[in-house]
Formats: C-alpha cells, structure tokens, sequence
C-alpha cells in the first residue's frame, strides 16, 4: 500500500466479514468510483461476538466471496489471519462512547468495543483514504465516524444506503440463516418501516404511541421484538419528542437469527428525506 501510496494513488477500503452479497458489494461500487484502487478485508472478528452468538456458525464462502470481488474488479484482497489483527499478547482495546450505550449496544455487551478495535487495527494496516459503511449496521458507522474525528485517523469515512431484495428485505449475511418460513416472517421490519414512514407522513407524531403500533405490528409478524427506538441520526440519542429527521432502528430474532433494520424517517408531509 506504501507503494501505491508513493505514486499518488487513493486507496478505497471496505472492511467485511465475508459471506458477500449486494450491500457488501456496493460498497465496493461506490469505492471504484472515487479511488484508484480498492482494497476489501475478509476478516470474522471474534471480538465483536458474545459467547452465545454465532462466530463459529457465521458464513465462510470464501470461493465464492472471491469470485464476487474479482467480478467487481477488486484491486487488494486482505484475509488477515488472526494473529496478524491481534498480535500475541494483545490486550490494548478502542473503547466506544455512549453512542455505543444504546440500541444494539445495550443487548450485545462488548459488540461495538469489538468493532471500534478492529476497525482500527483493520485501518492501520490497511491505511485507506477513504472507508465505506453501510447504513445497515446504522449505529455502527456512526461509532466508526465519531472514533475516525476522536482519534484523528487520515482517512474519509462514507456512509452508502442500505441496499434491500426486491420485497424490501435488508441485506444481510445473516438471512442465509432463515428458512422460508422466517424469511417471509423478516419481512416484516421493512413492512414496520414503511408503515413508521407512512404514518409520520399522515401526521402521527406522537413516538411513544407509534412504537406500541410497531411492536405489535412486530410481534404479529412472528418477530420476537429486542428494540423499537427513536433516537437522533447524529448523537443517537434516543428521542421523546417528534423532530424533522430521525432515525428509526428496530431489533428483534426471528427463530433464532437476530436481525436488525432501520429507516431516516421524515416527520414533514411530501418530504422524501
Ligand atoms: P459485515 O456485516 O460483513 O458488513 C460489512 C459492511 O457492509 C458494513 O459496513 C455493513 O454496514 C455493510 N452492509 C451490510 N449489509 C448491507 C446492506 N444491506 N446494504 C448496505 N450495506 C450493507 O459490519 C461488519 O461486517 C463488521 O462489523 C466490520 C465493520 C467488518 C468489523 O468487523
């Protein structure tokens, strides 16, 4: 990279956990388009999993994940070999805010202190100019930026829209997991979503009684609700009141699978965004 570096070259960097699908891969679109050359790292990180959760059961298709990047024209393949992340004897970890306090945070104790250390280990070795982020994994990206500005990292950060199937399912490396019957029952956050959308849109502003309507739309769908939260786009602070942009981010399991989804949603009528 050093080398690429020297001839003037810009480097776009999308960290993954493999099991690529199109979310992942417009990333990497939206790198091609504003660096030479692009770089994705393949790296299932066992410091974001708790000790229940599914490290040893996520995804692996690394022949397929390869093939996927050769098609997108990928400059730099990185498989970092665990050792290589975490050096013998680590033990120096990036600790998250109190953005990291709330929504997913407050259900996977450690999850985002896993992120923030890899991430930053991740753009060490890599040394980007610029990193993409999926609006996916909202509360992530923005935990990504604050430590970016916090610790001075020279590096960009984008965050790119959540890329969905066709019936509104969000993307995820996760829905390999659900069986027909619970694919069709996930989509029922997206379903939420829109109805969130819709009915701010009519005038419901009132957010406390808009989320008892979602939870129970939720549950009827077969979700096992973990969160409905209004909170700010920025701070992520969760919100009592209506405001003109806020983000609207929903957790739950269906089955066993945990999947999360979420929407900017607009309080204005006739307002896209
Ligand atoms: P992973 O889940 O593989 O996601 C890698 C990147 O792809 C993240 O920035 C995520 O937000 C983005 N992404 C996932 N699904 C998407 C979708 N449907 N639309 C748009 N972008 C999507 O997130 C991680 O890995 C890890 O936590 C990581 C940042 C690599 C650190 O280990």
């Amino acid at each position: 990279m050093a080398q690429e570096r020297r001839k003037g070259r810009t480097l776009g960097f999308i960290p993954t956990m493999g099991a690529l699908h199109p979310g992942h891969l417009s990333l990497v679109r939206a790198a091609r388009r504003e660096n030479d050359r692009v770089a994705v790292s393949i790296f299932v990180n066992p410091l974001q999993f708790g000790p229940s959760e599914d490290f040893r059961r996520y995804p692996r298709p690394a022949a397929r994940d390869r093939r996927l990047l050769e098609q997108e024209k990928t400059d730099y393949l990185f498989l970092p070999s665990p050792r290589a992340v975490y050096p013998a004897g680590f033990q120096t970890t990036v600790e998250p805010g109190a953005m990291a306090e709330g929504l997913c945070g407050r259900f996977r104790p450690g999850h985002f202190k896993g992120v923030t250390t890899v991430v930053a280990r991740l753009f060490l070795l890599a040394a980007p100019d610029r990193a993409y982020f999926g609006a996916k994994d909202f509360q992530q990206a923005k935990i990504l930026g604050r430590m970016v500005r916090d610790l001075g990292f020279n590096l960009k950060m984008r965050i790119l829209p959540i890329v969905r199937e066709a019936d509104g399912l969000a993307m995820s490396s996760r829905n390999a997991y659900l069986t027909a019957e619970e694919r069709r029952r996930a989509l029922g956050f997206s379903q939420a979503l829109a109805l969130a959308r819709r009915r701010m849109g009519e005038g419901g502003q009132n957010l406390a009684a808009l989320k008892r309507v979602l939870v129970s739309y939720l549950i009827r769908q077969g979700i096992q609700v973990q969160y409905v939260e209004w909170a700010d786009p920025e701070t992520l602070e969760p919100l009592k009141a209506s405001r003109p942009r806020m983000l609207l981010a929903l957790a739950g399991y269906v089955g066993k699978t945990r999947l999360i989804d979420n929407a900017i949603i607009t309080a204005f009528r006739g307002r896209k965004k």
